[in-house]
């Protein structure tokens, strides 16, 4: 037994060897089902239940991963995987992704970290330049948007409730906050109130109009009626892209409300924000210049490997007010001159995320993105003719972006109608010939196609759809 880490000549030939495996599964991908037929537990019955005691090959571990973990896996790069928004994944954010591995960096501070720290606030102000903000917003890279929106929502509740953040929300004479979101937003606001002590109950869901837009005059009416019960209002969070039509809510007028009713506009841009990028769709970035705070998730859109989302706020000073902590341990770390990012969150240790961006940024530049975008739109847009084009299918909303919602309505009593579409999904996911999820739209089951991949073409969403129509004929 030598001590120390594996010898540089042993982990080289182990760097090739892996090099191959990844080259070999991505260009092999399409060999494996896109989900498995396991039953819960089979895959943990098959590792064993106790820590190792004794350290083992990475031959030894490698043929468990190719044996046990890859056959258990849903392949979310698979170009037939058609559930939720689609997949980044791309050779060159695989390459970001392996080599941000040897670096192991914490980039809490400048000094732990000067390059992951200037190149975070570089890759952040191009997103803004590409998303035509003004550079009075600074943003900050988390790793979800739902910790993006929680942050957004604490300096909403400080700058309502001065000094929360020294003094708690509890003992003191505080009316209960409401925030206002539609019944299509994503369930990340009711997270947000549970984590900030703001209360899940508090999180009141504006109906939307048939396009799954937010309806504005029961935003206004829910407003004035929270007022008069003597609840204090304090944000609305407005969804560029819902999550399961991607609808976008008519901005430029939720700003006005929020302006008039001096609240907080926080923008859920998650999956749809990226899509801003595109001449054609600078519409849906009307009014994001009045909001407060705006999250991006680059790994729904903008190709960037999970996980990377990014948090704007006009005036960036109003996140690190709440959130700046420097104990003694760190006090030595500390350049005030430079960003310290520790202060922009409640994490201290973060990934080197804005290393894998900046790759694959650089590796596409904004016309490949924007390549990439327009086909899958395009993709979108054929899939939503061909369900056009079956009588026994109907569309179930507007497809804005690249997702697709629809029903199979053949011959089928009314009351059946939700349960033969989860049956539709359910069947197809099972054949491992392709993945897709379902949601509800107006409390009816639907089927919902995501693109986003860049694996997957034409012929890919052809041969889903056959299987689609075909698993449809045989219940
Ligand atoms: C509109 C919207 N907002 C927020 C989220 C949450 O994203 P994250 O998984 O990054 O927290 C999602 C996830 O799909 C979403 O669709």
């Amino acid at each position: 037994m030598h001590s120390g880490d594996t010898p540089p000549e042993i982990l080289r030939a182990q760097l090739h060897e892996l090099a191959d495996w990844i080259a070999d599964f991505r260009e092999g991908m399409e060999k494996f089902p896109v989900a498995p037929n396991e039953k819960p537990g089979a895959i943990r019955a098959a590792l064993p239940a106790q820590p190792p005691e004794h350290g083992e090959s990475f031959d030894k571990i490698l043929a468990d991963i190719n044996r046990i973990i890859v056959p258990g896996m849903v392949h979310w790069s698979h170009p037939m995987f058609l559930g939720y928004f689609g997949w980044t994944s791309t050779a060159p954010g695989l390459l970001g992704e392996i080599l941000t591995a040897p670096l192991n960096v914490n980039a809490m501070t400048w000094r732990t970290s000067p390059a992951a720290t200037e190149l975070e606030t570089v890759v952040v102000d191009w997103l803004r330049q590409w998303m035509g903000l003004p550079n009075e917003f600074g943003g900050v890279v988390y790793d979800t948007a739902s910790v993006g929106v929680m942050h957004a929502l604490a300096v909403a509740r400080e700058e309502a409730a001065p000094e929360t953040r020294k003094r708690g929300l509890t003992g003191r004479d505080l009316p209960r906050f409401r925030i206002y979101t539609s019944d299509q937003a994503h369930s990340s606001a009711e997270k947000a109130a549970i984590a900030l002590g703001l209360g899940e109950e508090n999180v009141r869901r504006v109906p939307s109009d048939e396009q799954f837009r937010m309806n504005m005059s029961i935003l206004r009416e829910f407003i004035a009626q929270d007022r008069q019960s003597g609840l204090r209002p304090l944000a609305v969070i407005a969804t560029v892209g819902t999550t399961s039509t991607a609808s976008v809510d008519p901005i430029p007028e939720i700003a006005k409300i929020c302006r008039e009713e001096k609240l907080w506009l926080h923008i859920d841009g998650a999956y749809g924000g990226g899509f801003s990028m595109l001449p054609e769709y600078k519409w849906i970035a009307e009014g994001w210049n009045e909001a407060d705070s705006i999250v991006i998730n680059p790994h729904k859109t903008l190709y960037v490997p999970l996980d990377f989302s990014v948090l704007y706020v006009r005036d960036l000073e109003r996140l690190r007010r709440v959130f700046t902590l420097v104990p003694e341990y760190l006090r030595g770390d500390t350049v005030e001159a430079e960003k310290n990012y520790m202060d922009y969150g409640i994490q201290l240790g973060r990934r080197f995320r804005a290393l894998k961006a900046w790759v694959i940024w650089r590796s596409l530049g904004r016309e490949k993105i924007e390549a990439f975008m327009r086909e899958h739109l395009r993709l979108a847009k054929l899939f939503a003719d061909w369900i056009k084009s079956d009588k026994r299918f109907e569309l179930s909303a507007p497809v804005s972006m690249g997702v697709v919602c629809f029903r199979f309505i053949d011959k089928i009593d009314n009351d059946k109608i939700d349960m033969v579409n989860s049956e539709i999904v359910e069947g197809v996911n099972a054949s491992g010939r392709a993945y897709l999820t379902q949601t509800k739209l107006n409390g009816r089951t639907v089927m919902r196609v995501g693109l986003g991949n860049v694996l997957t073409t034409e012929s890919h969403l052809r041969k889903a759809w056959e299987l689609i129509q075909s698993t449809a004929s045989g219940l």
